[in-house]
């Protein structure tokens, strides 16, 4: 039985960031921001964005095309989380109107948690073929103004479908997987921005990359020039670059050239939203899938990474027709209506959205009609609404 992915919902906030804007702003050269680091965009979450709501919208993108009855499990993973007990699940169930019965928590490692979820989805599946998934990947990237991760933040949800005969990708069985108790990026309970070394984490995401891709290659008694396309976590694009880089040096010029050409289709969402951790992979099949022609069965390299650290690759091959299950025009439309912000109303809405909400402070929003968001806290209770 073929176990995969079959819808893929994706959104981002309404705001952004310019990359050259902020360049001028930080004193910086912006080719440091553009090439350097492989950025344009950032995607920027106002007070009225949160983990929750981003994945309620990301999941709406696709539910009317699903049948909500046969959904039995929903994992929402995230580093992003608004509550230390209550799963970010529960608010999304709730706001879904998706059945008692489903089993449903939230799951964290970092950016590896969409690929956790993912993979007990895939295992869920196998023992229940008649049910389906629902995996959610949703963060804010923060480091913090005038830092050097600045450049690195983003606001984003992926939301995926996993079911028996996927219309996407089908994913295969085994994967590598690789951890060690480190510390290139964590965020301490009282923090609400991320604490990161961040030239070690560069490194230490190479190395991870490395030693599971060539795991995975032995494992399967696969070369590199079998996989169609490579795709990476992109905390920010110059770090996949480096390691697509890696994968390819010792290679043909066939496969070079194949490899460069579906990284470059694969990185487009990321350098327009930014990083948005448990999702940035899944973000990057999207922008694969919608930037570039694969033929049927194409095999398909994930190179997923989380901090603190845990990396797993794995593959899987593009299902004939997957196609007509993705939706370019609307993702595009989803970035080109944000708002461009300034430098300063940037910082403004970054320093807002971080101050603690008073209880019974109601919130509007200025979303398109049909987007949920946090619209405050009532009796210490967290309130989300659509516009
Ligand atoms: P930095 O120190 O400001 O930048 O921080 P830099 O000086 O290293 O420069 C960056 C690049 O720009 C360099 O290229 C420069 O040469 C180049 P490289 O040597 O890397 O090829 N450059 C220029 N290029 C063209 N024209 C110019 C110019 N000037 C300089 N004029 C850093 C960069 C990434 C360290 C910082 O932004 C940061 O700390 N970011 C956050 C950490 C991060 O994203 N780490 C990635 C790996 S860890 C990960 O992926 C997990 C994560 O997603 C979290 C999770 O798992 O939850 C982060």
């Amino acid at each position: 039985m073929r176990i995969g992915i079959d819808q893929i919902g994706f959104y981002t906030p309404n705001k952004y960031v310019d990359m050259v804007d902020l360049a001028h702003a930080r004193g910086e050269d912006p080719n440091k921001f553009l090439i350097g680091i492989g950025q344009r965009q950032m995607s920027v979450a106002d007070k009225t964005q949160d983990a929750v709501s981003m994945g309620i919208n990301a999941t709406l993108r696709y539910l009317d095309q699903i049948d909500k009855d046969k959904v039995g499990l929903l994992i929402f993973g995230t580093e992003s989380s608004v509550d230390q007990s209550k799963s970010a699940s529960l608010f999304v169930k709730s706001a879904l109107h998706l059945r008692p019965e489903v089993r449903t928590f939230e799951v964290k490692e970092a950016c590896f948690g969409l690929t956790a979820a993912l993979m007990t989805a895939r295992d869920f599946v196998r023992v229940h073929p008649d049910q389906t998934a629902i995996v959610i990947g949703s963060d804010i990237a923060r480091y913090g103004v005038k830092t050097p991760g600045e450049v690195t933040q983003g606001a984003g949800s992926i939301s995926l479908l996993v079911k028996s005969e996927p219309r996407i990708l089908s994913l295969n069985d085994g994967h590598s997987a690789y951890s060690e108790d480190i510390n290139d990026f964590w965020r301490p309970n009282d923090s609400a921005v991320a604490k990161v070394d961040g030239k070690y984490s560069t490194q230490v995401y190479l190395d991870f990359f490395k030693k599971t891709f060539d795991a995975y290659k032995e494992q399967k008694d696969w070369s590199t020039r079998d996989f169609s396309a490579l795709i990476y976590h992109l905390p920010f694009t110059k770090q996949g670059l480096k390691a697509n880089r890696l994968a390819i040096e010792d290679q043909d010029d066939v496969t070079k050239d194949r490899l460069s050409e579906t990284f470059e289709a694969s990185k487009q969402l990321s350098m327009r939203v930014g990083n948005i951790y448990t999702a940035s992979l899944y973000m990057s099949l999207l922008s694969l899938l919608e930037n570039y022609d694969l033929e049927p069965n194409s095999l398909i390299g994930l190179f997923s990474y989380g901090s603190g650290a845990m990396a797993e690759f794995f593959s899987g091959n593009v299902v004939d027709g997957y196609k007509e299950w993705i939706n370019p025009k609307g993702d595009a439309a989803l970035l080109d209506d944000r708002q461009r912000l300034t430098v300063e109303e940037y910082e403004k809405v970054f320093t807002e959205a971080l101050e603690p909400v008073a209880n019974n402070r109601e919130f509007t929003s200025d979303e398109r009609q049909g987007v949920w968001y946090f619209a405050g806290v009532k009796n210490d209770i967290r309130q989300y609404r659509q516009v």
